[in-house]
């Protein structure tokens, strides 16, 4: 999983023609339109094989069970939680309206996970309604109000959130774990602070996280499964893992000691990076299970403590190199940048609608004409959108031969992930449909927004 930052079914023909799983992009673009996102279903699915597999296999040889949720915020349509599913994996949803298209789906509610830092109670009801295997508590608040939407009869399951300190991956936006920030409850910050003159809190306190448990731990109507850390996303430098995995052991370690109470599960989120440039280079999933592996077993060992089962949550890692973004060029137009230089500005069909990666994380992508061959020298190029600002970028930087033109086929790679999932209707601008191929086929997972779906809105 290096080099390329696209699907495994990307070809180009002898003519320069590109396919994705045996459908040519020109047949895709007259059958579908464009824009269109385009995954390549035999890709994902080898993805999320080959995280299932190598944290099974590296697991195993320490002795300890290990569960795969795909996590959904990444993309999600009936299709695809179907596939993983498929694959053995369950399902990791943030929000009611993820849940939902998991329960569409299929997926048994014992295989579904519910995150986020404030769910309604509406979503905590109808995941509790679903029997959803997990519920991820984010706040001593949301502890009581699982709590009490629960029973003693019927306890919620619940993994207690929490943050380890542990900084990692692309953006500030996009790293979850250190501590100014919105979630969990954190392992690394005494209850104790200063406030101007004032001392808050007292040095013996117990940090937040373990408060959390042991609020849990003080509800009959909650199961305590487990504790969950989710570092950042992107990451591409795997000690990250293993710091947070070794804090959370320690915690878990510490309950313990304190209450009698081992918990059986730690779930260690998701975050492994992909490529989304040539030579950039993905985690290797058989060497990062390995990796957390044996790590998390020598923390064990060092903690005298016995292993527990754990799970991971990969999202941007199974959909991302899987999907591509297929636009039109609409106009081509050289700008003077100083007086020694031109950038080729290329217009396409989408735009910051359809993927805002770049416009909000500073995130690269690389693009490549698609549609034929160009024997041309390139010209640096910035490939722009259709919107109303002149941040609506979708790669910044990027070769293309100097005669690229009106009407090319234009792709860009790996938007699998965060893509769709983050579209937005700026400018009234109807959402590209989501198509998978495979097989020689193309079928629509989501179809294209239209003008009349966005009015259909608008009450007059
Ligand atoms: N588990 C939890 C609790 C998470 O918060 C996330 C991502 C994941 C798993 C999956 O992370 P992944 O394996 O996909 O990196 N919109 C941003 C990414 C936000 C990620 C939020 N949480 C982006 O486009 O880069």
């Amino acid at each position: 999983m290096t080099g390329e930052p696209w699907s495994t079914g990307f070809a180009r023909g002898a003519d320069g023609v590109v396919s994705v799983a045996g459908v040519d992009v020109h047949t895709l673009a007259a059958t579908h339109g464009t824009p269109a996102y385009v995954l390549d279903e035999a890709d994902l699915r080898s993805r999320a094989r080959s995280y299932r597999r190598a944290f099974e296999t590296a697991f195993a040889e320490i002795g300890a069970g290990v569960d795969v949720y795909y996590a959904g915020k990444a993309f999600l349509s009936v299709a695809v939680a179907r596939w993983v599913h498929e694959e053995g994996l369950r399902v990791d949803t943030a929000t009611g309206g993820e849940l939902a298209v998991a329960l569409r789906a299929g997926i048994p509610g014992a295989d579904i996970g519910l995150h986020g830092n404030n769910k309604s109670d509406d979503e905590i009801a109808r995941a509790l309604e679903a029997g959803v295997g997990r519920i991820i508590v984010d706040s001593l608040v949301e502890i009581d109000r699982v709590a009490d939407a629960a029973s003693v009869d019927h306890p919620a399951p619940v993994m207690v959130r929490v943050t380890t300190g542990v900084h990692a991956g692309g953006h500030e936006y996009i790293s979850t774990a250190h501590e100014d920030q919105k979630f969990g409850l954190s392992i690394a910050v005494p209850s104790h602070f200063h406030y101007g003159d004032l001392v808050l809190g007292s040095a013996e306190a117990d940090s937040p996280a373990m408060q959390g448990l042991l609020k849990v731990l003080s509800r009959p109507e909650l199961k305590l499964l487990g504790i969950h850390s989710h570092i950042g996303s992107q990451i591409l430098d795997p000690s990250g893992f293993e710091v947070a995995a070794r804090a959370v052991l320690t915690l878990r370690a510490e309950l313990a000691k304190k209450t009698g109470v081992l918990v059986e599960e730690i779930d260690l989120g998701g975050g492994y990076g992909i490529a989304y440039l040539p030579g950039e280079v993905a985690l290797d999933p058989d060497r990062i299970a390995k990796d957390i592996a044996s790590s998390v077993a020598s923390s064990a060992h060092d903690l005298g403590t016995p292993l527990p089962r754990f799970s991971i949550e990969p999202g941007r890692a199974i959909v991302g190199p899987a999907g591509m973004t297929l636009y039109t060029v609409g106009t081509v137009k050289p700008v003077r940048v100083d007086k020694a230089s031109v950038r080729t500005y290329v217009s396409i069909d989408g735009g910051m609608s359809d993927n805002i990666r770049p416009a909000l994380y500073g995130a690269q992508y690389h693009a490549e004409l698609v549609g034929r061959l160009s024997d041309e020298p390139t010209v640096l190029a910035r490939v722009v959108g259709k919107h109303c600002e002149s941040g609506d970028i979708v790669v910044h930087e990027v070769q293309v031969p100097s005669d690229v033109r009106a009407g090319d086929l234009l792709a860009v790679a790996a938007t699998g992930a965060y893509g769709r999932s983050m579209a937005s209707n700026y400018n009234h601008v109807p959402r590209p449909p989501v198509v998978s191929v495979a097989d020689g086929q193309s079928r629509v997972l989501v179809r294209r927004e239209t003008e009349d779906d966005l009015l259909a809105l608008d009450q007059g």
